[in-house]
């Protein structure tokens, strides 16, 4: 089979190091990839919103499958442009089509949807711009602190946790007078403030049946102890000790049973992942946010988890015909931690050298924001490196993954030094 994984974060790395190893793939291209998936197969240099180029590709290179990592394409349509296409429409895609992927392009359609099958979510109204005053009097009824939401992808940026009243009357202004999020701004999702402990769980479907993928923890925050900026992700564990068998089965029976069967009953085109953003409050699951691919740095740890080869499984769900129920998986705990460019998530440097990359035997390394050329391994973006160890316990894992950071180097590299501390203890 000929693999087309579009993407290039540390994601794209830990699926393609997967399916690489799979006896049924015979080529596999990552676009745009990044250095790490140049070990995995060919990196293209093509641009995810560019439907045309992708389809030249797709025909070129007799590609049997695609694989869409972030949720981007999707969100653009990248499903539908395959399935109206005469040439590309038997062409197995992984992902949904647009209007599934509102699930994650658009809070509202998320909370409507979860309203509709019962789901359990935070408590919310939605507001538009023209009902300015309502929203501004329904923030200065509601208890503290309060959860305002930009609708649309707003690249992680468009949802903030508000203590008093002014600081949510603030969100409304620089939403609706200063355009902060432009269009993804039209719509405000105003929230009841969840409180508990978050884990992200994951399922394939075919959009009628599903299998469990692992679950993990992710850590966001810039800082130690969960202080400072929002990140795209500085670590990761899995799997969840907290999310023990009883709580994974609520899990199943509240949220993911009913998401499949609304998905079906709505006759929704959804052939992917989906990725539930879920919090426990004292031993009952909520979904904070839905996502209609897979996390990252959560596929990092996810992945090397998972005993079966997943690449018969991923074309089984994305031609409709998902017969797998569960996967084998490793015992082991997985322990990811993020080595970023000093300044992230606000202003970094790039094109900084990597060093020492070859030191390290015992653990996993997956390439975010990396490029070659003949001088070497140089730094392109804020995520650069996830450093990924397996072990009987968390702390085995986690020491690993510290071991092979102290070989690795580049100028102002930083990194979390708690990534699984809080974990320690059940
Ligand atoms: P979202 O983009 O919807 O996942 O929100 C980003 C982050 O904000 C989440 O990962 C949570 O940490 C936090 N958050 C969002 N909604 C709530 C809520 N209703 N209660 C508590 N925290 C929330
Ligand atoms: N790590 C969170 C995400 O992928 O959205």
């Amino acid at each position: 089979m000929n693999i087309l994984l579009l993407g290039s974060g540390g994601r794209e790395h830990a699926i393609a190091w997967k399916i690489g190893q799979s006896p049924l793939c015979d080529a596999l291209y990552i676009a745009p990839g990044n250095a790490g998936t140049l070990e995995e197969g060919g990196n293209e240099a093509l641009k995810l919103n560019d439907f045309n180029s992708i389809k030249s590709f797709v025909i070129e290179n007799n590609i049997h499958f695609v694989i869409v990592g972030p949720e981007d394409p999707l969100a653009l349509g990248i499903v539908d442009f395959f399935k109206n296409d005469l040439l590309l429409k038997n062409i197995p895609i992984l992902g949904p089509d647009q209007y599934g992927a509102q699930l994650e392009s658009s809070k509202d359609f998320a909370k409507q949807f979860m309203l509709r099958h019962n789901i359990p979510t935070a408590q919310y109204q939605t507001f538009t711009q023209s009902e300015k005053t309502q929203a501004e009097d329904y923030v200065r009824k509601h208890t503290l602190p309060i959860v305002m939401k930009a609708d649309g992808l707003a690249a992680g940026k468009g949802v903030v946790i508000c203590n008093s009243a002014e600081e949510a009357l603030q969100f409304l202004n620089e939403v609706w007078e200063d355009q902060k999020f432009g269009v993804s701004g039209n719509k405000v999702v105003i929230e009841q403030f969840l409180s508990g402990i978050e884990l992200s769980v994951f399922a394939l479907t075919d959009g009628k049946n599903y299998v469990i993928l692992p679950n993990a923890k992710d850590y966001k925050r810039i800082g130690e102890g969960d202080q400072g900026l929002n990140t795209g992700g500085m670590g990761t564990v899995s799997p969840v000790p907290f999310a023990d068998a009883k709580f994974m089965q609520s899990v199943e029976e509240t949220i993911i049973k009913p998401t499949i069967q609304g998905l079906q009953d709505e006759n929704i085109n959804y052939k992917g992942f989906v990725f539930f953003g879920l919090i426990n409050v004292d031993g009952s699951p909520y979904v904070i946010e839905y996502n209609v691919r897979m996390g990252d740095p959560e596929t990092e740890v996810v992945f090397p988890r998972i005993k079966d080869d997943i690449l018969p499984i991923l074309f089984e769900a994305a031609n409709g015909n998902l017969k797998t129920t569960s996967l084998a998986v490793h015992p082991e705990y997985a322990v990811c931690v993020i080595a970023v460019s000093g300044g992230y998530p606000e202003a970094y440097e790039k094109g900084k050298k990597i060093q020492g990359l070859e030191k390290v035997k015992d653990s996993i390394i997956f390439h975010a924001g990396t490029e070659e050329n003949e001088n070497g391994i140089y730094t392109t973006g804020g995520r650069v490196l996830a450093i990924v160890s397996m072990g009987d316990t968390i702390k085995a894992a986690q020491e690993k993954s510290y071991d092979a950071l102290h070989k690795i180097s580049f100028e102002k590299m930083n990194y979390r030094k708690d990534i699984g501390n809080d974990l320690l203890n059940y």
